[in-house]
C-alpha cells in the first residue's frame, strides 16, 4: 500500500546488509558487513524446494536527541531461535544475533529520517543454502540481515481497518507451525488474505484451526478487544494456542495497559461473541498490534454471513492510549521503564 510521505512497506532497502555461514562440524563463521546485493544461490538449494526459511522482524526509532534505539532486541533473538529449532535449523547466539543488528544499524544510520513516524525496519533471515535435495535437515545454512525505511505496513494515516473473517482457509494447523515465523506460514496466507480484498476488507482475521471458531490473530499482528466492565475497561487477548504468533508488541501492550491500571487477561474470544458484544455495546474497541503495524484500531468487521461495527468504527481512547504509550517509548518522548530499548552508538 502506498504510503502518503514515501516509505511503503518493503523496498526502501538501506546500502548494507550482514551476512554469515554456517556448516555442519564448523558451526557458524565470522558475520561480514557487505553492500546489499543479491546473492549467488544453487538451484538445488534446500530453503528453495523444501522451505527450511525463517525470519524476524524488529525496528530501530531515531529519537530526539538523533540516536538509534533497536525495539527489544533480545526478545526477537529469542523467537529466532524457538523458529529455528522448530524447523531443525542452527540455533544462531544471541550475541551474534544482536552485534549484525548493532553493526547494520551504525553503517545504515542515516538511511533514518526525522520523521516521527519513519524507523528502519531490521529483517533477520535464515535459510538452508546447501544444494542437495535429500529430504532431510540441511547440513549447511546462511544467516543474512537486511534492512528498510519504512513508516509503517499500513503508511503513517492511522485509518480504521476493515477487516474479513476468514473461515475457509486457516492459517496454521493444530501442531503446525503457526507459532513461529517460518516463510511457508506467509506463501500460505496469501489466499485468505487476497480473499480479505475481494471483499472489499484490509486484513484477514484467523481462527482456530480445529473449530474455526475462536479469533486468534489477524493478517501479520495479534488481536486485542477491549472490553466495558462497569466504569472501567479491560484489555483481552487470545491466549497463546500454539497456532498464533507470541508478538513482542502484544507482550509490550499488555504491560503498558497493566501500568496504566487495566485489568489484562487472555480469554478466548469466539465469533459469535465478537459480533454479539459489538452490538451490545460490550466490546467497546478492537485493535491489531505488531511491529510493522504498531498498534491499529479496527473498525469494521465482515463474514460470508455478517458485517458490523466495532463502537462508532473510529480510533477508541484506549487504542489511542496504548499506541501513544508505545510510540512515546520506542522514539524517547517517555521513559523506558521496563528497559526495551537498546541503544546504539
Ligand atoms: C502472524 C503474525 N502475528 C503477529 C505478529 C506480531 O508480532 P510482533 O509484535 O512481534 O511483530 C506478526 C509479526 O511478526 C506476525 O507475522
Amino acid at each position: 500500500m502506498p504510503s502518503p510521505v514515501g516509505y511503503p512497506f518493503g523496498s526502501a532497502f538501506t546500502d548494507h546488509m550482514v551476512m554469515a555461514n554456517w556448516r555442519e562440524g564448523s558451526g557458524w563463521g565470522a558475520p561480514k558487513l557487505l553492500p546489499h546485493a543479491a546473492i549467488p544461490v544453487s538451484p538445488a538449494m534446500v530453503g528453495l524446494h523444501y522451505g527450511q526459511v525463517i525470519f524476524e522482524g524488529l525496528k530501530a526509532f531515531r529519537r530526539a536527541d538523533g540516536r538509534l534505539a533497536v525495539f527489544r532486541p533480545e526478545d526477537h533473538a529469542r523467537r529466532f531461535r524457538v523458529s529455528a529449532r522448530r524447523m531443525m535449523m542452527p540455533e544462531i547466539p544471541e550475541t551474534v544475533f544482536l552485534d549484525a543488528l548493532d553493526e547494520l544499524v551504525r553503517q545504515d544510520r542515516d538511511f533514518v529520517p526525522a520523521e516521527s513516524s519513519a524507523s528502519l525496519y531490521l529483517r533477520p533471515l535464515m535459510f538452508a543454502s546447501e544444494p542437495d535435495l535429500a529430504v532431510r535437515p540441511a547440513r549447511e545454512y546462511q544467516f543474512l540481515l537486511i534492512a528498510f525505511v519504512t513508516d509503517g505496513l499500513f503508511g503513517s494515516e492511522p485509518r480504521p481497518l476493515k477487516v474479513w473473517v476468514n473461515e475457509d482457509h486457516p492459517r496454521a494447523a493444530v501442531g503446525g507451525t503457526g507459532n513461529v515465523k517460518c516463510a511457508g506460514n506467509y506463501a500460505g496466507a496469501l489466499r485468505a488474505q487476497s480473499l480479505a480484498r475481494e471483499n472489499g476488507c484490509d486484513q484477514v482475521v484467523w481462527l482456530d484451526p480445529a473449530e474455526l471458531r475462536w479469533v486468534e490473530e489477524l493478517g501479520a499482528t495479534n488481536l486485542f478487544f477491549v472490553r466495558k466492565t462497569g466504569q472501567s475497561h479491560e484489555l483481552v487477548t487470545p491466549p497463546l494456542s500454539g497456532s498464533l504468533l507470541p508478538g513482542v508488541t502484544r507482550d509490550s501492550l499488555t504491560v503498558l495497559a497493566r501500568d496504566m491500571g487495566m485489568n489484562v487477561l487472555e480469554d478466548r474470544v469466539s465469533v459469535d461473541e465478537w459480533q454479539d458484544d459489538c452490538r451490545s455495546g460490550r466490546i467497546a474497541e478492537v485493535f491489531a498490534s505488531g511491529t510493522a503495524a504498531g498498534v491499529r484500531a479496527v473498525g469494521q468487521v465482515r463474514s460470508a454471513g455478517a458485517s458490523w461495527q466495532i463502537g462508532d468504527g473510529s480510533v477508541g481512547p484506549v487504542t489511542a492510549a496504548l499506541s501513544e504509550a508505545l510510540q512515546g517509548i520506542q522514539y524517547g518522548r517517555r521513559p523506558d521503564s521496563h528497559r526495551w530499548l537498546h541503544l546504539v552508538d
